[in-house]
């Protein structure tokens, strides 16, 4: 089902300025869609419409099939909830508590029900110590946590959040992607805009590109980021990774799609001819037209003299212990070398939280890996990490940088909840790695 369509959305503003002409733009229900588009090219003016916050000069707004209307209004801004781009024009209460009581007040939740689901959202979005504090005094990035959890709060079935990460931190960006990603997990539509490339194509399912009030192109970000020209048209920066990808193309080292990640890029990697690795033949060294066999020691690809074992090649020059010596003619599956990928699924919020799992099991569970790296993906996850005193690897983009440790021999285990853990499963199978799964 679609949950948000325009139809020929027209919008001109009271000086007469053109802000949208003629968009046709379509969220699925369940999608996770980012507009990108430089300052001024109409992404703001589009979301107000997403809730009837303004009316069209012309054409229709469709919330799940139904076109706005004065009768069903009330309805729809309880479906859609917007995240202002200004946090400052969304947070008005005297406190934080209040401010994300506000939404399950109008929902007509008792004073408990109330309490309840702040507690609940101040946990989802790691600001219980913000509850007290009057929202005129918090930073940018603190704002900007509150006004998203104060939508939240409210339950819409769509969340329009009008550049969500902009002005926070490094962690504050990779928790509230998280957090929306949980959400979606959870069944909710999520449209947020955006001027981080990067950001648009590793994590959209589908991408909306404004300029000057016009939809300029949309696609699966596969098909819009690969258009190098259409990008730089767009005004837009090309992701990082695409360019890093098209720079090795260029050389001959990369082939084929392009990668929207790291970890797709590491597959863009052809096969190379000859490889720069750490020698670590013990007591004799190794020379020129030696068989070496290549093996995985704390995550570095390391040589030893002798042609057993499942990679191989050829020294080229001669080389000592502890140098890097230069391999060619490697034969074998670098695959071989991964680690396995240990899932555990941990009842989410809305199941009991890391209040429901049984720590005991987990230990059990990670006790049977050794030289293991460990990554939690949402807030019961991470809660339940630090009740244990344990430390996670990976506090970034989580899936991918496990996946990353298991591909350089790592024993990865991930604690997830939902559907979040359910990602992480289709990602090991994907990339083909070995990977076991555990309900607590
Ligand atoms: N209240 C207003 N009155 C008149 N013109 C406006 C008003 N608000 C926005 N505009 C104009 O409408 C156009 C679209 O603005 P909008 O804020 O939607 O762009 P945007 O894509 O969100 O930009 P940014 O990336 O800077 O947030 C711009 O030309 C802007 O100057
Ligand atoms: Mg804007």
């Amino acid at each position: 089902m679609t949950a948000i369509k325009t139809i020929g959305l027209e919008y001109a503003y009271a000086d007469g300025t053109n802000a949208l002409s003629g968009i046709n733009f379509e969220a699925n229900e369940g999608e996770k869609v980012a507009v990108l588009g430089p300052n001024g090219s109409g992404k703001t003016t589009l979301f107000y419409h997403f809730n009837g916050l303004i009316k069209p000069t012309c054409g229709e707004v469709q919330v799940f099939g139904e076109s706005i209307s004065k009768t069903n209004i009330e309805n729809i801004r309880k479906r859609v909830g917007l995240v202002f781009q200004e946090s400052d024009n969304q947070l008005f209460a005297p406190t934080v508590f209040e401010d994300i009581a506000f939404g399950p007040k109008n929902l007509g939740l008792d004073s408990n029900e109330i309490k309840s689901k702040v507690s609940e959202v101040l946990c989802r979005f790691d600001i219980e110590n913000l509850a007290r504090k009057n929202p005129a005094n918090l930073s940018g990035g603190q704002k900007k946590r509150v006004a998203i959890a104060g939508v939240v709060a409210m339950e819409p079935d769509v969340l329009v959040l009008d550049e969500p990460t902009s002005g926070m931190d490094a962690a504050g960006i990779t928790d509230t992607i998280g957090i929306l990603d949980e959400l979606n997990n959870e069944g909710k539509t999520i449209i947020l805009s955006t001027h981080d490339s990067d950001l648009a194509a590793s994590w959209a399912d589908r991408v909306y590109i404004l300029n000057k009030g016009k939809v300029f192109k949309s696609g699966l970000p596969r098909h819009i980021f690969a258009d190098e020209k259409l990008i730089a048209d767009a005004g837009l920066r090309q992701p990082v990774i695409v360019q890093t990808y098209r720079e090795f193309r260029a050389r001959g080292i990369s082939k084929g799609e392009i990668p929207l990640s790291v970890l797709d890029f590491m597959e863009s990697v052809d096969s190379i001819k000859v490889m720069k690795i750490r020698c670590a033949v013990a007591g004799c060294d190794v020379a020129a037209g030696d068989d070496v066999c290549l093996e995985m020691r704390d995550g570095m690809m390391v040589a030893n003299k002798g042609s057993k074992g499942g990679v191989t090649g050829t020294v080229v020059f001669d080389g000592m212990k502890g140098e890097d010596i230069a391999v060619k003619d490697v034969a074998g599956n670098l695959q071989q070398f991964a680690g396995n990928i240990t899932i555990i699924r941990v009842p989410g919020i809305i199941e009991g939280g890391s209040r429901a799992a049984d720590l005991e099991k987990v230990r059990d569970i990670l006790s049977k890996n050794k030289q293991q790296k460990i990554g939690a993906m949402g807030t019961s996850a991470k809660v339940l990490i630090n009740k244990m005193g344990l430390m996670c690897d990976f506090e970034f983009d989580v899936i991918q940088s496990g996946m990353l440790a298991a591909l350089r021999g790592f024993d990865v285990t991930i604690l997830a909840s939902g559907g979040m853990a359910d990602r992480v499963v289709e990602k090991a199978k994907d990339k083909k790695l070995n990977y076991e799964c555990f309900v607590l």
